[in-house]
């Protein structure tokens, strides 16, 4: 059987991993592989070429995607399903795998209710998709986000400031929590959690207070103001309806500085937590997420996902995987919250 391979949404360490691992192990089970590009508008446009074991060497360590990426919605284009159900039939390509977060996925659930033979596997420095542990690049951009507020720390003790680091992670916070927590913040401030502007004053203040008279605040991008939310949102939208977001950190440390009078400043760590090369734990988690893609395809357990549960790689439907978003556990920051101010 010949078997397409694609990559959606915004790249993610560990995509090449996941790649490699897939071609691997289904060439085991005889499978034929095609490579499209940048993700389901390869399969709109009809692009893709072969892949095979020597097209998946030596990038096991690579960031980014040997297949390129993008946030097409074939959903959202005239005859978009039809076109990709062509691309496959004309190339005689009889099953995909789709390897993304919960917009590729849940075109790829769509496409399924359809009749299309694909499976998933978990893809997203967010680590909001619903059904499984973690997903592959989450690791690495948490790793970055945290040797970045090492370094912040630094320079806000000399200069006696407040910093505070905007992190990705769309409307979950696990990046933020993760990273504050790894890095010893004095406030981690997520969307889950709306923000109340005077209580993260009173914190720092407090810190203060004890002569501690630097600290360091996390912000998840998509963290919101209780009141005043719309003051830092742009109101861009992506095909599959998405704001873009960013912008809270500067406010923020506009508003830290004027209500406790410390000199603060922002920094935003944007796609510097997307780029370069995974984590083992990565590396390790995309391996055996491809690999275990590949049974799925050759099992004919179409309309799955790979997940991880505790240390076990499962399968799971993809409608449970994109029925929801998976948000922060609220234990894990009540463990954070010891450490605030
Ligand atoms: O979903 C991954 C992610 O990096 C989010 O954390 C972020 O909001 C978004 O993608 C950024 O998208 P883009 O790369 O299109 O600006």
């Amino acid at each position: 059987m010949k078997v397409a391979i694609l990559t959606g949404g915004g790249d993610c360490p560990g995509l090449n991993a996941v790649i490699r691992a897939v071609v691997r192990r289904g060439e085991q089970h005889g499978f034929e592989f095609v490579g499209v590009r940048e993700g389901w508008r390869g399969l709109i446009e009809n692009n893709h070429f072969r892949l095979n074991r020597d097209a998946v060497s030596g990038i096991l360590h690579l960031g980014g995607t040997i297949l390129g990426t993008s946030r097409t919605n074939p959903f959202k284009k005239e005859g978009g399903p039809e076109r990709v159900v062509q691309t496959l039939n004309e190339n005689h390509i009889g099953a995909i795998v789709a390897i993304g977060g919960e917009d590729t996925l849940g075109v790829a659930k769509r496409l399924f209710d359809r009749g299309v033979k694909v499976v998933g596997c978990p893809k997203t420095i967010d680590n909001d998709l619903n059904g499984t542990d973690y997903t592959f690049g989450f690791d690495t951009a948490v790793s970055i986000a945290t040797e970045a507020i090492d370094r912040l720390h630094t320079t806000a003790e000399a200069h006696n400031r407040v910093i505070v680091c905007e992190v990705m992670g769309r409307h979950a916070g696990h990046i933020a929590l993760h990273a504050g927590l790894a890095g010893g913040a004095d406030v981690i401030l997520v969307p889950e959690r709306p923000i109340v502007l005077d209580d993260v004053a009173q914190l720092l203040r407090s810190r203060l207070a004890r002569g501690r008279r630097f600290s360091i605040v996390v912000v998840a991008e998509g963290a919101q103001l209780q009141v005043g939310k719309d003051e830092v949102q742009t109101k861009d939208l992506d095909e599959f309806g998405h704001v873009r977001l960013g912008g809270i950190g500067a406010y923020l440390a506009r508003e830290i500085e004027v209500r406790t009078g410390i000199e603060s400043r922002a920094t935003v760590l944007g796609h510097i937590q997307r780029g370069g090369s995974p984590t083992a734990r990565d590396r390790v988690l995309g391996t055996r997420y491809g690999v275990f893609a590949a049974d799925l395809v050759r099992d004919g357990k179409w309309g799955q996902m790979a997940a991880l549960h505790g240390d076990a790689i499962v399968g799971i439907s993809l409608e449970e995987a994109t029925k929801e978003l998976k948000l922060i556990d609220p234990g894990l920051f009540e463990v954070a919250e010891v450490f605030f101010g």
